[in-house]
């Protein structure tokens, strides 16, 4: 069986290397290639994950960047569109709700080609989400489900699918965790520039924010930064900043108090050698909220719902 596995955005490249490693187990009845829409294009929410993750490199790279999302969406569609025709798989396997997921499998479905959807079923039922769109849309149109958590099962059950096409097993996301854990026990982690904060702060929280409800609006993002720097005055905060975020907080000119350490987007590993150790996460993102649930550190998720049940169950 050929077998498209499709990657656009820093949150997909965790989820792709353990399904590719599972993949390489099975070369016998699988062949695969790994799509690259370019949603993310900077090294350091790309090309570092791959070096990481022990990704092998993309078979395609669609080159999509940036835009509004229309222009980002069509960008893959119309890059995709010409892959499939020229070298048409048998399955397209798409992976969490970012516009890369939407539009291959979109392309995918229109040619008729079978669509596995990772990460099936999470319903945060707020529309004003861009990633819920995404989400219900993929749903709708895949022929197989992989669910995460319990949850899941239960929306897509609701939303009409078939018991036979749902997975329950669990999250890829994970066990790529615990697979990166056991390898940064035998890192020398000392090489990482965070560590001088790290050895500096006995307690401190990370801090990551990027989601257009939050960062998109000057009188959100002040107000979130104004709570961030009362925070910091008791607990010191250390903030890996999204492109998105930090444009606007030039745009809007926000300017982080003293005990507010800004610093770039960090890779895979870095990131997780900063956070397990923290005595809080503050995040709005989706696979954070996970993540520290998996390895038991409180979380506290700066948004109005959440789509991953389990993190608070
Ligand atoms: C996307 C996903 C979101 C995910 C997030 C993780 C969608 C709808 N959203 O949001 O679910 O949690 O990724 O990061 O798919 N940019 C750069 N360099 C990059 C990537 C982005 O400068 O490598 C800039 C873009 O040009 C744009 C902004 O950041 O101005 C937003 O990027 P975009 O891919 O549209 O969405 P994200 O906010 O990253």
């Amino acid at each position: 069986m050929k077998i498209f596995l499709i990657a656009g955005a820093r949150p997909n490249f965790m989820k792709i290397a353990p399904i590719a490693r599972a993949f390489d187990k099975h070369s016998k009845e699988i062949s695969y290639k790994i799509i690259h829409t370019g949603q993310h294009y900077d090294p350091n929410m790309s090309d570092i994950f791959f070096q990481e993750l022990n990704i092998r490199q993309p078979d395609y790279h669609l080159g999509a960047g940036g835009g509004t999302h229309a222009q980002q969406t069509a960008k893959i569609m119309t890059g995709f569109e010409e892959i499939c025709q020229t070298d048409r798989p048998d399955l397209v396997m798409v992976v969490g709700d970012v516009n890369s997921t939407l539009a291959c499998s979109i392309v995918a479905k229109k040619m008729q080609i079978k669509v596995a959807h990772v990460e099936a079923g999470l319903r945060s039922f707020d529309l004003s989400m861009p990633e819920e769109i995404n989400r219900m849309v993929t749903d709708a149109i895949s022929d197989i489900f992989f669910i995460t958590e319990e949850q899941g099962m239960t929306n897509l059950l609701k939303e009409g699918k078939s018991k036979k096409q749902l997975h329950f097993v669990g999250h890829v996301m994970i066990d790529n965790l615990f697979f990166q854990l056991k390898k940064l026990e035998q890192m020398d982690t000392t090489i990482f520039p965070t560590n001088s904060f790290k050895q500096k702060h006995s307690k401190y929280g990370v801090v990551t924010l990027h989601r257009p409800s939050n960062v998109d609006n000057k009188p959100t993002l002040e107000s979130i930064f104004s709570t961030l720097s009362t925070i910091s005055e008791s607990l010191p905060l250390i903030f890996p900043i999204h492109p998105r975020t930090r444009k606007n907080m030039k745009e809007f000119n926000i300017e982080p108090s003293k005990n507010i350490k800004l610093i770039e987007p960090l890779s895979y590993m870095e990131f997780l050698n900063l956070w397990k150790d923290a005595a809080l996460a503050l995040t709005d993102s989706g696979g954070l909220q996970e993540e520290t649930t998996a390895l038991g550190i409180p979380c506290l998720t700066i948004r109005e719902n959440t789509e991953r049940s389990i993190a608070i169950t």
